[in-house]
């Protein structure tokens, strides 16, 4: 597997419906007949007009082994069709029935201490798995001759989240199909030697047969061994999507997806890789309340999302109401913040927004989820809420099929993710994925519309791209962003970048390798700091976690150590390179600085911030020919002011002059291209 580029844009979602889609994951199966008659007529009430079913449906449709029983679904998915609500049929595959593993025990996953995972939960099978993958498939089949043609489906849903829980398995049956993969990319035993640098630690193989996947070691293991299995389990995930999807295709001529996990705490996939199997790209996103700012990395999955989209519309499948379950602290919304966080995904790209999930459940580990229809029933802020939302969302389908442009592009690779945060580093204290969000939360702060690449992405029409700990990085993408700059780009790329190649081989001859020269700079040694260290740099500010004695080789020096070992040295520096600039970031800046540099980055490249944005306002424009959609979300607790004029949606009603937000309040302001 190599990375490669998402599919082009291809229009509005292809649903079949007007508008943008809006609903939740149902699951009728924990709840009486009478009770989905009264579902129905609610989800007409908060406007809802696409529902998944059958998400965790197998053990129901199949209650033993070969026999089908449909009866309940055929009910379902007519009570929803009566009431002209779109099905987003699940195939069901994501959860085991008992009667599988009974029967086939080797299906379980196998963790990397060698000990299986039992059944009792989801996902217990091992994505290798040719038994699982016969039985999944023999439902799909029967489910999609059944529902192929049905009117009321219009997606397919494959599995779900594939990968959440059982992103690796390290069974004999995952062994023998990682060996089956490494031959497909290295052809020769010699190959993956060298490719693996066996050399190290008598670890040199004679056959393929002696190659197992990475299972707990005592010492620290083999980092080219670490990152293939992280490719080939990403490969065999979406080679299970692509088996289901076959299926599918061959039966029904409705759109297919499953839902990815572009988020914080799930990495395990590669999902640049997946994205030309989608026929709708889906997302599923949860504030994570882990995390300094979880509205902040919203926008970042939801910019990545549409990144992977290649700026086409995108589903958001799953979102919550309210507090989720699975958090230490699961933090409630407050007031008015789903509404918000519904519309910054869709002031980001998304055509549909959905949640987990329609109606609380009452038993199951999932019984504290929030849902459109808690606990409490319609006697609930959470459903009145719901109910306006469903209004709102209704009035925003006229922006649907409409962009947003961006003149920043970020670079972000899952796979160098898993490279970058191997073990045996120079620090444990640096992790790839706060570095991104540092420079893209950077950004969020300037009210800078950001797109999300993925390294090799063609950089034509960004002005500025930035590159945080780029450390895995092939020759040809290097290219890129080289070429970008010399073209008149600008680019910024910080320390741990350009490290090592797609081998996880070192670059030698002097940091940051593959972006030496492009650089002008140089760094024969890394200097990470201990915890809590900090080094004072010329502008005032400090530098954290890592350092570096930066040799200026063409560079200019943009701001210094002044203090420790590298005092006097540059830390930030500047170099012309062709008719752009590049920018290197030596170390860990304040963020105050790190905005300070992007602003001055930005400045040269003649990027302005958005006009409306302010501290804690975040603005966000779609367009179409015709119209702009001003979307202004006020994440702080005071109020703020604007004069954007227009048509307010949220309000449904026309603004002019200046305008008062409240604090937490969202305006979507609708405004004519032509006159504005
Ligand atoms: C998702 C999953 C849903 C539900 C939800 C709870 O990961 O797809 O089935 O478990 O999380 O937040």
């Amino acid at each position: 597997m190599t990375t490669t580029l998402p599919a082009p844009a291809t229009g509005a979602l292809g649903l079949g419906s007007t508008g943008l889609a809006f609903g939740c994951d149902y699951n009728p199966e924990q709840w009486d007949p009478e009770v989905w008659v009264q579902d129905v007529r609610l989800m007409r009430e908060a406007g809802v007009n696409l529902v998944a079913i059958n998400v965790f449906g197998w053990s129901h449709v199949e209650p033993r082994q070969g026999e089908y029983d449909f009866a309940a679904l055929d009910r379902v998915i007519d009570l929803l069709h009566g009431a002209g609500i779109g099905v987003d049929l699940g195939t069901g595959t994501a959860s085991t029935p008992p009667w599988l593993t009974t029967r086939h025990p080797e299906v379980l996953p196998v963790v990397a201490d060698g000990t299986s995972r039992w059944p009792g939960g989801r996902q217990a099978f091992c994505p290798s798995s040719p038994i699982y993958r016969e039985h999944a498939l023999a439902l799909v089949r029967a489910t999609a001759e059944r529902y192929g043609d049905h009117p009321a489906v219009k997606l397919w849903h494959v599995s779900n989240e594939l990968g959440c829980h059982n992103a690796h398995c390290y069974c004999d049956v995952s062994a023998e199909a990682f060996r089956g993969w490494l031959r497909a990319r290295y052809g020769t035993i010699e190959e993956l030697n060298a490719a693996w640098g066996t050399s190290f630690w008598s670890q040199r193989y004679a056959d393929f047969a002696e190659v197992l996947p990475p299972r707990a070691t005592l010492s620290s293991g083999n980092p080219g061994q670490a990152i293939d299995f992280d490719r080939f389990s990403s490969d065999e995930l979406l080679g299970h999507h692509r088996a289901e999807a076959e299926v599918l295709r061959s039966l029904s001529d409705k759109p297919v997806t499953t839902n990815f996990m572009v988020a914080a705490h799930i990495t395990a996939l590669d999902y640049w890789s997946w994205t030309a199997d989608m026929d709708v790209i889906a997302n599923d996103h949860y504030l994570d309340h882990r995390l300094p700012r979880p509205h902040v990395e919203l926008a970042f999955a939801a910019d990545t999302t549409r990144g992977l989209a290649g700026g086409a519309p995108w589903l958001l499948m799953e979102h919550s109401t309210g507090a989720v379950n699975w958090q230490p602290n699961n933090i409630a919304k407050a007031p008015g913040e789903m509404l918000r966080n519904t519309a910054a995904h869709i002031a980001r790209g998304a055509d549909g927004v959905c949640f987990f999930q329609w109606r609380a459940s009452v038993q199951g580990s999932e019984k504290f989820h929030s849902a459109m229809l808690p606990h409490a029933g319609t006697e609930s802020s959470t459903w009145h809420e719901v109910v306006a939302l469903g209004g709102l969302v209704e009035r925003l389908g006229e922006l649907r099929g409409s962009r947003v442009t961006a003149d920043v592009a970020i670079v972000f690779s899952w796979e160098n993710q898993w490279a970058a945060d191997l073990e045996a580093h120079p620090t444990t204290a640096l992790k790839y994925l706060e570095q991104v969000h540092a420079f893209h939360g950077a950004l969020w702060d300037l009210g800078v519309t950001v797109d999300v690449v993925a390294p090799g992405a063609p950089l034509d029409g960004y002005a500025v791209v930035v590159v945080p700990e780029l450390y895995l990085v092939r020759d040809e993408h290097a290219a890129v962003i080289a070429d970008h700059v010399a073209a008149g780009g600008r680019a910024i790329i910080t320390f741990f970048s350009g490290i090592v190649d797609d081998r996880d081989r070192v670059r030698t001859g002097g940091y940051p390798g593959a972006f030496r020269e492009l650089l002008g700079v140089r760094v024969d040694e890394f200097l990470p700091l201990a915890a809590g260290d900090a080094v004072a740099l010329s502008d005032g500010s400090t530098g954290s976690v890592w350092s570096e004695p930066v040799a200026l080789r063409g560079a200019e020096a943009v701001v210094t150590y002044a203090s420790g070992p590298l005092a006097g040295g540059p830390a930030v520096t500047r170099n012309t390179h062709g008719q752009g600039s590049a920018w290197y970031v030596s170390t860990v800046l304040e963020d105050d600085a790190r905005r300070e540099l992007l602003r001055r980055v930005l400045d040269e490249a003649g990027v302005t911030p958005d006009p409306a944005a302010q501290p804690g306002l975040e603005v966000v424009r779609r367009r179409d020919e015709q119209h702009e959609w001003v979307f202004l979300l006020n994440h702080s607790d005071r109020a703020v002011q604007h004069t954007e004029a227009g048509h307010d949606l949220v309000a449904d009603h026309p603004v002019t002059g200046t305008t008062v937000i409240g604090p937490g309040g969202t305006q979507i302001i609708r405004k004519d291209r032509k006159r504005s």
